[in-house]
C-alpha cells in the first residue's frame, strides 16, 4: 500500500498501528538491550562474534550457494521497467485481458462487473506456478496462480481523485472493485522462448470478493460470531478480498492471504458488543471502499459479523476447478500478508505468516499429523487439525513459539475467550496477552527450500520511536526494513518446523550503509545500486538464491521500487544485488521462478500510484503507453536471452 494514499486517508489507511496495549517500558527496553550487549561482549571476549551476532548463533548453512553473476541494474524513477543486461522481459497478462478467447475486451474507464468476473483482476500480487501435471516439475506448462489485493480508483476510473473517489463510486463501480480482486486461475505454456495463456483452458478461473461461495473450516465455523442475515449458520461466505501475499502446499493447493479487511467496512464502529475487536484491528466504520453504502454486508451497523468473516487464509485448489474455496479458520484472523508452508522432519507441515502492520506479530501453524505424500486427498482438511503459535523474540538470540491454544496460559474466559473460535478470531489479543514481539510490519515470511532457515522480512516502521525498540527491531524510526532469519533446530539433518524454541539473526539492516543515519549493515560490501529499502515479498530460485521485491522504495530512497537478489550462504551470504527496477508508482510482487529457474514471473502492481497521477492524467501508462489506456497492474516473465538459469 503506498504511502501517500496512507496519508491521504489517514483515518482509515491499512497499515496504522492499532496495538497499543504492551508497548515496552523504558525499563524493559533498556534491561533487553543491555542483556544483548552483554551477551555480544562476553561472547566477544572468547572471539567468537561477527558483526551479526555470535558464531554460536549464527545460521549454519550448507555450503556456498552458486555466485550471482548477472551485470547490476541501475537506479529509476521513469515510465518504464528495467532489467539487468542480458535478460529480456515478456508482458503476460494485463488487468482487463479476458481469460477466454470469446470473453470481452477491456474498456478503458467502462468495466461492467460482469465483464471483469471473466478478466483478469486488477493490482496483482502473489504468484504461484503450479506445474501440469499436477505433482510434476515442468517447467514449460503450469497453472499461474495470481492474488488481486486492490483497487486504485482513481486510476481505473475517469474523474476521480484519491480525494474524492469515496464519494464518487457509483454501485456499479463498486461491484467492479468487488469482482476485480481475489484471484486468478490461468494456464500458461512456453513454446520457444516465449509464454502464452491458454486461453479457453478449463482451469482458467476467477475467485473474487462478489460472488465466489466458500466454506468456513476450523474452530470459528458456526461460531455465533460468524453468523450473518446471510449465512445464519456461520459456515459459508460470498468472496474473499485484499488477497495479498499466499503460499503452496504440499499437497498442491494454494493459500491466499486475506490481509487489509479494515479497509471494507462503515459504520458506527464505536457501539455494540464488537466494538473493543474492532478497534483491535483498525476497523473504524470509515474504510476507504465504500461498499457498504449500496450492501449492508459491509455496513457495521446492519452486518456487525461480517468483519469477522476476513482476514483469514483461504485455500484453492486450482487443478480443480470446480473445487469451492475454504477459509481455515485454525491458522488465525489477521491481516495475514502470507501464508507459506515447509514441511518439518516428520512430516508435519508449518504455515508461516506474518500480520502486515505496524507492531504487529508472526505467526506459525503445524499440522497435528504429518502429511501424507502419495495420498493428496489424505491432506484435504489438514490445515483445520493442528496448533496456532506467536513468536517472541528474545535478545540472547533465542526466540520462541507460543501457543495460541484455549486453555492454556492467559486465554481463558477471565479474558473473554470460550473457546478456540474466539482465540482465532481475536488472535492479536490473544498474541498481546502472551506477550509476542511487536514487529516492524511483517510482510513475507518464507522458509529456505534446503536449510530451512525462515527468513522473516520487516519492511519499515517509520512511526516506531526510539523507546518502543526491541531485540528484534532495533531502529525507531525504521524507515527502510530489515530480515531476520530464524534457524530452526534440526532432527537428524533436518529442520523441526515444529520446534517451539530456535534461534535467530539478522540477515540484513536495509537503507544506504554510507549514510549512517540509516543504520544499514549487510553481511558485506553491497554496491552503490545495490542497498535495498522496504523489502516486501521473497522468493527462492532453485539454487536456493533469495530473490527480494520492495514495495516503497520510491517514497523512502527516491528511485523505483526493485528486485534484488543474495547468496544465502558462502562469501558474498546477504550482499543484496539489484536486478530490476519497476516503472514508476508500482511496487513489485510475487516473485516466483519456474522449477528450472530459467522464468522469473513478477507481478506490477499499480502502476503509476503516485501523488497527482490520475486516469485521466496518469504519470505513466505503462504497459501499453497508449493514450486512453490507463497503466495497468501486469505480470510479466524475465527471461535470461541465452535461455540460462536467472541470475547465473
Ligand atoms: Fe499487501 Fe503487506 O502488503
Ligand atoms: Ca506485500
Ligand atoms: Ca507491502
Amino acid at each position: 500500500m503506498k504511502r501517500d494514499i496512507l496519508e491521504s486517508t489517514a483515518e482509515d489507511a491499512d497499515d496504522i498501528g492499532v496495538n497499543l496495549s504492551r508497548e515496552p517500558t523504558i525499563a524493559d527496553l533498556i534491561e533487553a538491550r543491555m542483556s544483548r550487549r552483554t551477551a555480544l561482549k562476553g561472547l566477544a571476549a572468547v572471539g567468537v562474534c561477527g558483526l551479526f551476532g555470535c558464531a554460536a548463533t549464527a545460521p549454519r548453512t550448507t555450503g556456498s550457494d552458486a555466485p550471482l553473476t548477472f551485470t547490476e541494474n541501475g537506479r529509476f524513477l521513469d515510465e518504464t521497467h528495467h532489467v539487468a543486461p542480458g535478460y529480456n522481459v515478456q508482458l503476460l497478462i494485463r488487468w482487463g485481458d479476458p481469460l477466454h478467447k470469446s470473453g470481452p475486451p477491456f474498456r478503458p474507464g467502462a468495466q461492467t462487473a460482469a465483464e471483469q468476473e471473466v478478466q483478469f483482476g486488477m493490482d496483482n500480487d502473489f504468484i504461484a506456478f503450479m506445474p501440469l501435471p499436477r505433482g510434476s516439475r515442468n517447467a514449460e506448462r503450469g497453472l499461474l496462480c495470481v492474488n488481486h489485493e486492490r483497487n486504485t480508483p482513481h486510476l481505473a476510473w475517469p474523474g476521480m481523485t484519491p480525494a474524492d473517489y469515496a464519494a464518487k463510486m457509483t454501485r456499479e463501480q463498486m461491484e467492479v472493485e468487488m469482482a476485480s480482486q481475489g484471484h486468478t486461475v490461468i494456464e500458461i505454456a512456453r513454446s520457444s522462448a516465449a509464454w502464452r495463456v491458454v486461453e479457453d483452458s478449463p482451469y482458467n478461473r476467477r475467485i473474487n470478493a462478489r460472488s465466489t461461495a466458500m466454506r468456513i473450516a476450523g474452530p470459528a465455523t458456526g461460531h455465533a460470531r460468524m453468523r450473518t442475515s446471510a449465512d445464519p449458520a456461520g459456515a459459508r461466505i460470498i468472496g474473499t478480498l485484499n488477497n495479498c501475499a499466499g503460499g503452496v502446499t504440499p499437497w498442491g493447493t494454494v493459500l491466499t492471504a486475506e490481509e487489509n479487511l479494515q479497509n471494507y467496512f462503515i459504520g458506527n464502529a464505536a457501539r455494540g458488543p464488537e466494538a473493543a475487536a474492532w478497534k483491535r484491528y483498525g476497523i473504524n466504520g470509515r474504510g476507504r471502499y465504500v461498499w457498504g453504502r449500496h450492501f449492508a454486508r459491509f455496513n457495521l451497523d446492519q452486518e456487525p459479523h461480517e468483519p469477522n468473516r476476513f482476514g483469514w487464509v483461504v485455500e484453492i485448489d486450482p487443478y480443480d476447478p470446480k473445487s469451492m474455496p475454504v477459509k481455515r479458520t485454525a491458522l488465525g484472523r489477521c491481516k495475514h500478508e502470507c501464508a507459506t508452508t515447509a514441511v518439518s522432519h516428520d512430516g508435519r507441515v508449518a504455515v508461516y505468516s506474518g500480520d502486515d502492520e505496524r507492531m504487529e506479530y508472526v505467526y506459525k501453524f503445524v499440522t497435528r499429523r504429518p502429511y501424507d505424500a502419495g495420498n493428496p486427498a489424505a491432506n484435504r482438511d489438514a490445515l483445520d487439525d493442528g496448533t496456532l503459535f506467536v513468536a517472541k523474540f528474545e535478545a540472547d538470540g533465542k526466540m520462541r513459539w507460543l501457543p495460541l491454544v484455549f486453555g492454556q496460559g492467559p486465554l481463558n474466559a477471565a479474558n473473554g475467550f470460550m473457546n478456540q473460535g474466539d482465540v482465532v478470531l481475536e488472535v492479536r489479543r490473544a498474541a498481546d496477552l502472551l506477550g509476542a514481539t511487536p514487529m516492524d510490519r511483517p510482510e513475507d515470511v518464507e522458509a529456505h527450500p534446503t536449510t530451512g532457515h525462515v527468513y522473516v522480512v520487516l519492511t519499515f516502521n517509520e512511526r516506531r520511536k526510539p523507546d518502543q525498540v526491541n531485540a528484534a527491531n532495533t531502529r525507531g524510526p525504521n524507515k527502510w526494513g530489515h530480515i531476520i532469519e530464524i534457524v530452526p533446530p534440526l532432527v537428524n539433518g533436518r529442520p523441526d518446523h515444529a520446534a517451539t524454541e530456535c534461534r535467530w539473526e539478522f540477515f540484513l539492516m536495509g537503507g544506504d550503509p554510507a549514510n549512517p543515519e540509516h543504520g544499514a549493515r549487510y553481511q558485506g560490501t553491497v554496491t552503490h545500486n545495490g542497498w535495498l529499502v522496504a523489502p516486501d515479498n521473497v522468493a527462492f530460485d532453485p539454487g536456493g538464491r533469495l530473490w527480494i521485491s520492495t514495495d516503497g522504495q520510491d517514497d523512502w530512497a527516491g528511485f523505483a521500487d526493485s528486485v534484488y537478489a543474495a547468496e544465502t550462504s558462502g562469501p558474498r551470504r546477504g550482499i543484496t544485488r539489484n536486478f530490476f527496477s519497476a516503472p514508476r508508482g508500482a511496487e513489485i510482487c510475487g516473485p516466483e521462478f519456474t522449477p528450472d529457474g530459467r522464468t522469473l514471473f513478477l507481478a506490477i502492481q499499480h502502476p503509476a500510484d503516485e501523488k497527482g497521477s490520475t486516469f485521466d492524467k496518469p504519470s505513466t501508462r505503462w504497459p501499453d503507453f497508449k493514450d486512453g489506456v490507463p497503466p495497468r497492474p501486469s505480470v510479466i516473465a524475465v527471461t535470461k536471452a541465452d535461455g540460462g538459469e536467472i541470475g547465473s
